[in-house]
């Protein structure tokens, strides 16, 4: 049964480091994938009040939305196509400072003004991707690529959850 975050205080490192463990409890020991990426969203969501935070299922060449929190978004993005398709092609992690200058930027929401995108990686295969936005310009920062590609691992190291 899930109980109440302890919301962390400090700086963002801080924050990420005291949620850790708690996104750990959170997912251990729950087998179903969509619960586990709903409940890491409203934990992030929580935490840092991002503008959106949600997953993406790689499902053949498409991503397909997945648990979120937010404002409505797109709900399937091709591959290549947009931050998330070319993170996900790529199987790399893209920040993006700006997103009125990334060409192909896939505006979900006019608010959005910068944006993280994470690859979930199984085995070597992309099988989704972790999106971020903010409404602030250049928000997200090597702390956050650093911690978010942790929270993505917890996928990657269950295989099963893909099942
Ligand atoms: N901006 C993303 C689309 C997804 S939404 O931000 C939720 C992109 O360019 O891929």
């Amino acid at each position: 049964m899930a109980e109440d975050l302890i919301i962390p205080t400090g700086d963002r490192f801080e924050r990420y480091e005291l949620l850790f463990p708690q996104i750990q409890n959170l997912i251990q020991g729950e087998p179903d994938l969509i619960a586990n990426m709903a409940n890491v969203c409203g934990a992030l969501h929580e935490v840092f009040h991002f503008l959106w935070v949600g997953f993406y299922r790689r499902i053949g060449e498409e991503l397909v939305l997945g648990p979120f929190q937010g404002p409505v978004a797109c709900t399937r993005i091709p591959l290549g196509k947009g931050v998330c398709g070319l993170a996900a092609a790529e199987a790399r992690t893209v920040i993006v400072p700006d997103v009125e200058s990334f060409p192909g930027h896939i505006a979900c929401s006019s608010r959005s003004k910068s944006e993280i995108v994470v690859p979930l990686i199984i085995g070597g295969r992309v099988t989704g991707v972790l999106d971020v936005d903010s409404q602030e310009l250049d928000y997200f920062s090597e702390v956050d690529k650093i911690q978010l590609e942790r929270i993505a691992s917890l996928f990657g190291g269950k295989p099963e959850l893909w099942s």
